[in-house]
């Protein structure tokens, strides 16, 4: 009896003590700070394994010839103002989110079509990864973004040139120091 009433006075005080770390404004959202390496092991965790169950829709018979259509909607939806593009850089400001937007060439091999059409449909929540769907992209537009995506890692300037039909110019950053209007 006498243990359980110490655990539950323990479990009380560490409540108080959470409670007090976190509304009383010691803990620090700033995006400069990092996280412990056992939070950040489990936000990924969690992300990739919601990720996993949730995206089930199967791509379009013509997947595979969406790439130019999907490369023109990368650029006009903003992608590389996070992510970059091939011979695009990416906007200054990206080196300041946390967590840090991926290299989507790296990393777009190991992802299923169904993994990246979700992330770009529905954004991941805390992350400065936007819902497109949100912001009013249909579905057959966000499948040929997935469709570009899955391509980058072979796709030469060259190629995205071409693709977009343009000179492969960025577009202009937003200025954060502009004047507002
Ligand atoms: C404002 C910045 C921003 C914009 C704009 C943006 N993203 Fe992201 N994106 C991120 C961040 C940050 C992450 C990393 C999230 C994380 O670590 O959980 C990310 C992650 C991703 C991932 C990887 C998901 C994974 O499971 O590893 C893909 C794919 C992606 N973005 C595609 C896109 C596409 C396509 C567009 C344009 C339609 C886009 N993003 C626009 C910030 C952005």
């Amino acid at each position: 009896m006498r243990f359980l009433a110490v655990v539950g006075a323990l479990a009380i005080l560490v409540g108080i003590g959470a409670a007090v770390y976190l509304f009383g404004g010691f803990y620090s959202v700033a995006a400069q700070v990092e996280d412990p390496a056992v939070m950040n092991w489990a936000l990924v965790q969690i992300r990739s394994r919601s990720i996993r169950r949730n995206a089930a829709d199967a791509p379009p018979p013509d997947f595979q010839g969406r790439v130019a259509a999907g490369a023109k909607a990368f650029v006009q939806r903003g992608c590389p103002t996070c992510h970059g593009a091939p011979g695009m850089e990416w906007a200054k400001f990206s080196e300041g989110l946390n967590p840090s937007p991926p290299d989507l060439k790296d990393i777009a091999g190991g992802l299923e079509p169904q993994h990246i059409f979700w992330v770009v449909k529905h954004g991941i929540r805390m992350t400065g990864m936007p819902s497109f769907a949100a912001a009013g992209v249909a579905d057959d537009e966000i499948w040929s973004i997935a469709a570009f995506v899955k391509q980058l890692p072979k796709a030469s300037e060259g190629d995205f040139k071409a693709w977009t039909g343009q000179a492969g110019a960025a577009p202009p950053a937003p200025d954060a120091s502009a004047p507002k209007p």
